[in-house]
Parts: C-alpha cells; sequence; structure tokens
C-alpha cells in the first residue's frame, strides 16, 4: 500500500567539493524513480481524503516523464483512473511505465512552431477535460497543491536533515518543486538562498533564446503559475555539454547515477560557487531522479565522456 513506500529520501555529502560541504538530496530514492511521486501521493491522497475527488473521478494530466510515471503508478495505488498527455519525445521507457502501471495515454505527435510539444499537450487536456465529466487535472504546472506538497514534504525534509544550510541549487521546469521548496526554506530561514538551475535553450530566464536543448525533465517553453510562485534568490543557467560531464564524473567520483537535470544541478552548483567564490559554506542541491531513464537518450549517446 501507499503508505508503506513513502520515505525519507538520502542526503550524501559529495567528496568531490573540498571547500564547501555540498550534500544531495537523492529523489530517485522514491519508489517510482522521482521526486514526482511526492506530489502524485500527496496531492491524490488529499483530495480524495477532502472528497474533492472520489473513486469514479478520472485524473488526467500532461506529462513527457516522470509525473507521468508516479501519477499512473500512485493513481493505481489508489484505485483511480489514470489518462497521460504524452508526446512524441517520451523515452520508450517511461511510457512503458505509464502504461504497463495502467494509465491510458494519448500521444501528441505535432510540435508547434517553436518545436515544443507543451502548448498542444495543454490543448489536448482541455479538450479532453470539455468532453468528459468527473475529471480533475492535476495540474502540475499552476495547481497550488503541488506547491503544498512539496513544500510540506521533500522541503521540510531537507531543513530537518540539513538546518545549518546556507544555498540550496534546484531544477526548475513546471516550477512546483522549486515553489514548494523555497516557501519551506525561507518560511524557516529567509537568509538561505535559494538557487534555481536552467538549462541552456529553456525559456523560462531567456525567453528569446534561439538555442535548442535536448535535457528532459529540466527548461520549459513557458513561464507556468507554479514558477510564478517559487521564491528564487537567484539563478544560473549552464550547458548541456558542461552537465553531461557532470554526470560522468558523479559516476566516476561518486558513484552516483543521476538523471539529466542533475547533471545540470551539480555543475551549475560548481560554476555557481567559482563565480562567486562561495567557500566554507553548507549547500543543499536536490537531485530529481536516477540515471535509469536517461541511458538510452542520454549515457549511451555520450559514452566519450567515459576516461579511460
Ligand atoms: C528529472 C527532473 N528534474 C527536474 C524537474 C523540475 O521540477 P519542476 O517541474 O517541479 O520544476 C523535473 C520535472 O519534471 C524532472 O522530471
Amino acid at each position: 500500500m501507499i503508505e508503506d513506500i513513502i520515505k525519507v529520501t538520502p542526503l550524501v555529502r559529495l567528496r568531490t567539493f573540498l571547500n564547501n560541504d555540498v550534500r544531495i538530496k537523492l529523489e530517485g530514492s522514491n519508489f517510482y524513480g522521482s521526486a514526482k511521486d511526492r506530489a502524485a501521493i500527496y496531492v491524490l491522497s488529499k483530495l480524495l481524503e477532502e472528497k474533492t475527488i472520489n473513486k469514479d473521478t478520472e485524473i488526467i494530466e500532461s506529462s513527457s516523464g516522470n509525473m507521468g510515471v508516479a501519477l499512473a503508478a500512485v493513481g493505481a495505488q489508489l484505485n483511480l483512473k489514470v489518462t497521460i498527455i504524452i508526446d512524441a519525445s517520451i523515452s520508450s521507457l517511461n511510457e512503458f511505465l505509464i502504461k504497463a502501471y495502467g494509465a491510458k495515454t494519448i500521444k501528441i505527435t505535432q510540435a508547434d512552431e517553436n518545436g515544443s510539444y507543451l502548448n498542444k499537450r495543454l490543448q489536448a487536456v482541455r479538450e479532453y477535460i470539455a468532453e468528459h465529466e468527473n475529471i480533475y487535472w492535476f495540474n502540475q504546472y499552476g495547481n497550488p497543491l503541488v506547491v503544498e506538497a512539496y513544500k510540506e514534504t521533500v522541503g521540510k525534509e531537507i531543513i530537518e536533515q540539513f538546518p545549518n544550510m546556507d544555498y540550496i541549487f534546484l531544477a526548475v521546469s513546471s516550477g512546483g518543486t522549486v515553489a514548494g521548496v523555497s516557501h519551506a526554506i525561507h518560511e524557516y530561514n529567509k537568509d538561505i538562498k535559494v538557487i534555481a538551475v536552467d538549462v541552456e535553450g529553456s525559456k523560462i530566464f531567456d525567453p528569446h533564446t534561439k538555442k535548442v536543448k535536448h535535457f528532459t525533465g529540466i527548461g520549459s517553453s513557458i513561464r507556468t503559475e507554479n514558477f510564478l510562485r517559487a521564491g528564487i534568490d537567484d539563478k544560473i543557467i549552464v550547458n548541456e555539454q558542461d552537465s553531461m560531464q557532470a554526470l560522468f564524473s558523479m559516476m566516476k567520483d561518486e558513484q552516483l547515477f543521476l538523471g539529466g537535470s542533475s547533471g545540470c544541478v551539480v555543475t551549475g552548483t560548481e560554476q555557481y560557487i567559482k563565480l562567486h567564490n562561495i567557500k566554507n559554506k553548507k549547500i543543499a542541491l536536490i537531485s530529481h531522479d536516477r540515471g535509469d531513464r536517461y541511458f538510452a537518450n542520454l549515457y549511451s549517446q555520450n559514452l566519450n565522456f567515459i576516461s579511460e
């Protein structure tokens, strides 16, 4: 049952950062593989408890990855019907997981003029809601309950584990994690700096960029409502090459097999430390997921990073 799989995720000290005490929270240790488990479990359980939804409600969400997997699995645990709007860029593993956990999928195959599927997926959600009854849109992009979920779970947990931290670095996409974690952190101590990490090609901090991003899970073509709720003190934008290098360094030096956005967070932290000459500080990083889901489309295509 769902209660049995909820656990505290580890916070691990990184040996590679010499002049600061840097610890990484391994959200990939959540049972269905990512930080998104937190939102799926918290929000769906709360909605059932408050009777906003019932066993006949169909949950719908747009996701090309982790949220789709988490909702498919957690929804099935709670006997809820789940439909996920996916798109052609989804990895075969994520598509397999979503379907095998029992969710229905609708696949968008046409990107918009910017090469992004997000707006098309959101349009499909709206059409589906208009055509069906007793539907709840989970809406990780704008649902305040998603922000509350990250605040109450990963946000409060990391404060317990690392109460004296000076900085926290985390990746942004739909913005729910940074919003929830920043609320928890700043309510606890407003001097702790929340640093958002994004990747080149994302339009969150650079709306007119012409660069193309290949990493999934990080960055976005829009600034969401939940992103706008976040209390972000500063940001750093990294490139994919450096992030890939960081992923392989984490494997060789720390024996951590992390997801793509975690490579961005690690290299973003390194670059930020250098840029601001930060020494003797306590720094937390959030790693959203593990490397397994990126083997086919990221790791296996960059084997040149493995040093002899
Ligand atoms: C691997 C990974 N990293 C980072 C994020 C960013 O989290 P959020 O969407 O809450 O901003 C996500 C969300 O999709 C993700 O899947």
